[in-house]
């Protein structure tokens, strides 16, 4: 689904991300951590395209396509999509008619609010005014209508209230069609093998892992990916002894 090779990245003439390599598998959910300023939305907004992130080494493949030089939209097209950390707001533009481009009027936009109880946001401005669980929810919700095959998320479960906290994770399972509950121990609805859709998620503070069951963690520190292993394990590990201890092992 995605194959990163020797990714340098420089922000105003700053190198931040330093020959990364990365894999993803079509149905794999990787987690990545690290501390604060690491690169982490850095990697996210290379990968989407952002031109504030110069890709000066390495190449990215979407799908077995190089799609390093491709702007944006033509990534969206592909089936890439992101959310962000903090999301703008748009002024003028309705969160209904936001949802109904993302779905390219396919879909039926109340029902898909229904399923983050977001009915009464949809003639709001995008994100104008809405709280910090709020906006992690309209960002969901334009991802639901997207529909992508790799979703890059950045912090989803940062400044969510303990309620919508388990409705952020159930609809990240059902993006990554990973519908099981894992919270409830419910065995996952769709089988490992018939899963296509991968994500990228960025956490900070770990909870969304009570409530995403990802494959594959790795750590981002000071701009290079130190380690790979067992999400939970490396979190724990994370924990107990601190980024800086926790990368030594790798090293
Ligand atoms: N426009 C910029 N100019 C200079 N440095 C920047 C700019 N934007 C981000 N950075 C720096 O890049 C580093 C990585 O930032 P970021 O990717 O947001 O980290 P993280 O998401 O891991 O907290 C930080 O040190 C940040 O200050
Ligand atoms: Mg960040």
């Amino acid at each position: 689904m995605l194959q990163v090779s020797d990714l340098t990245v420089v922000v105003d003439r700053k190198p931040i991300l330093k020959d990364i390599n990365l894999e993803i598998n079509p149905g794999e959910t990787h987690v990545l951590f690290g501390p604060n300023g690491s690169g982490k939305s850095t990697l996210l907004g290379a990968l989407m395209g952002f031109d504030r992130y110069e890709v000066v080494k390495g190449r990215i493949y979407f799908k077995g396509e190089d799609i390093t030089d491709l702007p944006v939209h033509e990534r969206a097209r592909r089936g890439l999509a992101l959310s962000f950390q903090r999301p703008p707001t748009i002024r003028g533009l309705s969160m209904r008619d936001m949802i109904s481009i993302c779905s390219g009027g396919r879909d039926d936009v109340n029902g898909l609010a229904s399923r983050l109880n977001f009915e009464q946001f949809l003639e709001r401005d995008v994100n104008h005014g809405f709280s910090g669980g709020e906006l992690k929810r309209s960002e969901l919700l334009q991802l639901l209508a997207q529909d992508p095959d790799l979703v890059l998320l950045d912090e989803p479960e940062s400044g969510v209230d303990i309620v919508n906290i388990a409705l952020i994770g159930r609809t990240i399972n059902q993006l990554l069609q990973r519908d099981l509950d894992i919270a409830n121990h419910r065995p996952p609805k769709q089988k490992r093998e018939e899963r296509r859709k991968s994500g990228l998620v960025i956490t900070h503070i770990g909870h969304i892992l009570n409530y995403v069951n990802a494959d594959v963690g790795h750590v981002l520190f000071e701009g290079r990916l130190s380690c790979r292993g067992n999400p939970r394990e490396l979190f724990n590990c994370i924990q107990k002894l601190g980024y800086g201890e926790c990368i030594r092992c790798a090293l």
